[in-house]
């Protein structure tokens, strides 16, 4: 299991900021990003192939949202970020295959209030 947090090794790209409003988040902060369709982050992990469940830890105090993942440029399925509030940190799965090597994992938003706050991916 690799832990990968906004400040790790293996975060790569985000449209938006980083946030440190909402408690209960892990390390410097979590991604707030652009209230729009298609706001997305993105990560590069090493993987030694195979089926894997990716994690998303998440707090969301507006409407559902959601978003589509895409592994190595391929839309591979969606998850939905459940509404509550924005201290509740609640964590969404989704399983995919990796190839062996480096992956580019893309969480790209579906929804025109773009992705819920994202604090973390554990993969
Ligand atoms: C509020 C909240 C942010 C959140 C944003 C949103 O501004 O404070 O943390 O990201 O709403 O709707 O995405």
């Amino acid at each position: 299991t690799i832990s990968i947090e906004e400040q790790g090794l293996g975060f790569c790209r985000f449209n938006g900021q980083i946030e440190s409003a909402h408690a209960g988040f892990n390390g410097a902060g979590y991604v707030n990003t652009e209230n729009m369709a298609g706001a997305d982050i993105s990560w590069e992990i090493t993987s030694s192939g195979g089926q894997a469940e990716v994690q998303f830890t998440f707090a969301n105090g507006g409407a559902g949202r959601e978003a589509n993942i895409e592994i190595n440029g391929v839309n591979v399925g969606s998850v939905n970020f459940m509404a509550d509030t924005w201290i509740n940190w609640q964590t969404v799965s989704v399983n995919v295959n990796l190839r062996n090597g480096s992956n580019s994992i893309r969480l790209v938003s579906t929804s025109d209030q773009g992705l819920a706050n994202i604090d973390a991916i554990t993969v």
